[in-house]
């Protein structure tokens, strides 16, 4: 079992297999970074799976691959059939923006993928390209429907933000429940990479807009799931709301991040993070294992995307689209 320095027992993995996406969300990446990391810094799959079978050794059962947009890097499925084969009962998830979906998703299920979180902001093709940054909207819907065609299981993120896509929390709801897939509405995370102009709305308003139509009823957390679950009473549907600003979560926080060069981050908020790159190249597993020991030794107690902070401007540094959000 992996224990952190606080008490936390980690057993959740996500690594970003790339920080390179093919949208450009305002929220994320408005715009191409001035650099990207060069593909020689980059780990392999075989490197990266070095450290999975460490981390799973150790005690993660449930590994999620995110980005940038993951499905941008070359035989992805191939990384998933590795873990799957190590540890075929894991739980093992994906994170993406759908585009590629259409003509990936039966691979990635063949592969032994098992859940995918997709991302969806607006339901109308203008907005959904004013938040992209292109115009996506077509390919992500064909993208989700291929996803349950072949039989994974979805769950929907959408960031509602002010004067934006706040008028269509109760219409991407009712989508979700046509498809029978679970919404999560997170709240937007202030960082210095997103567009500056940004206003995330409150887990309290986005709670008031579906109050508008709905009855609903707290229900609490899934396990160490950073997402508060709602119950809607008149149809049944349960829904998720992720608030950072709250960072209750944090005191069961259960997870880590590993960056696609191979940079071990403790905590999404903070620019802290130590390399597995040099162990995992020389195939050192037992350096791999100390590198994992220390940071979990280091993890920090709570995030800080709190209102007093966020009054005194302090800003997350760290790119999502680095760590995979
Ligand atoms: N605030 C909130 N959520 C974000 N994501 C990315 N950047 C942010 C941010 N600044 C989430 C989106 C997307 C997922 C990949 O990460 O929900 O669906
Ligand atoms: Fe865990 Fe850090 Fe996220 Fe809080 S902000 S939930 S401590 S990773």
């Amino acid at each position: 079992m992996l224990i952190d320095g606080h008490g936390r027992e980690v057993n959740y993995l996500r690594i970003s297999v790339t920080e390179r996406c093919n949208f450009r969300c305002q929220y994320c990446m408005p715009e191409k970074p001035f650099s990207w990391v060069p593909k020689e810094n980059l780990l392999t799959f075989e490197e990266l799976f070095l450290f999975v079978k460490v981390a799973i050794d150790g005690g993660v059962n449930k590994i999620r691959l995110t980005g940038g947009e993951p499905l941008l890097r070359e035989d992805l499925d191939k990384f998933i059939a590795m873990i799957n084969d190590y540890k075929p009962g894991l739980d093992l998830a994906l994170t993406t923006n759908a585009f590629l979906l259409p003509e990936a998703a039966q691979r990635l299920k063949d592969a032994g993928l098992k859940r995918l979180n997709i991302s969806l902001d607006s339901l109308k093709a203008d907005v959904a390209a004013k938040i992209a940054g292109k115009n996506v909207l077509a390919q992500v819907f064909k993208g989700i429907d291929k996803a349950l065609e072949v039989g994974l299981k979805v769950k929907i993120n959408m960031v509602p933000l002010k004067g934006i896509n706040d008028d269509e929390i109760l219409a991407i709801m009712d989508y979700c429940r046509e498809r029978n897939m679970k919404i999560r509405f997170i709240e937007y995370m202030e960082n210095a990479h997103a567009d500056q102009a940004l206003k995330g709305m409150h887990g309290r308003e986005i709670l008031d807009k579906v109050k508008e139509k709905y009855t609903i009823k707290a229900l609490g957390r899934e396990g160490a799931s950073p997402s508060f679950n709602y119950l809607i009473e008149e149809t049944g549907y349960e829904f998720g709301l992720i608030d950072p600003h709250k960072h209750d979560f944090c005191e069961n926080c259960n997870r880590i991040r590993l960056t696609a060069e191979g940079n071990l981050i403790p905590c999404l908020y903070f620019d802290e993070a130590m390399s597995i790159a040099e162990s995992v190249k020389k195939g050192d597993i037992q350096g791999a294992a100390d590198v994992l020991a220390l940071v979990l030794k280091d993890k920090p107690k709570e995030n800080r995307w709190t209102e007093e902070e966020l009054e005194g401007k302090e800003v997350s540094k760290r790119a999502f689209y680095e760590t995979g959000g």
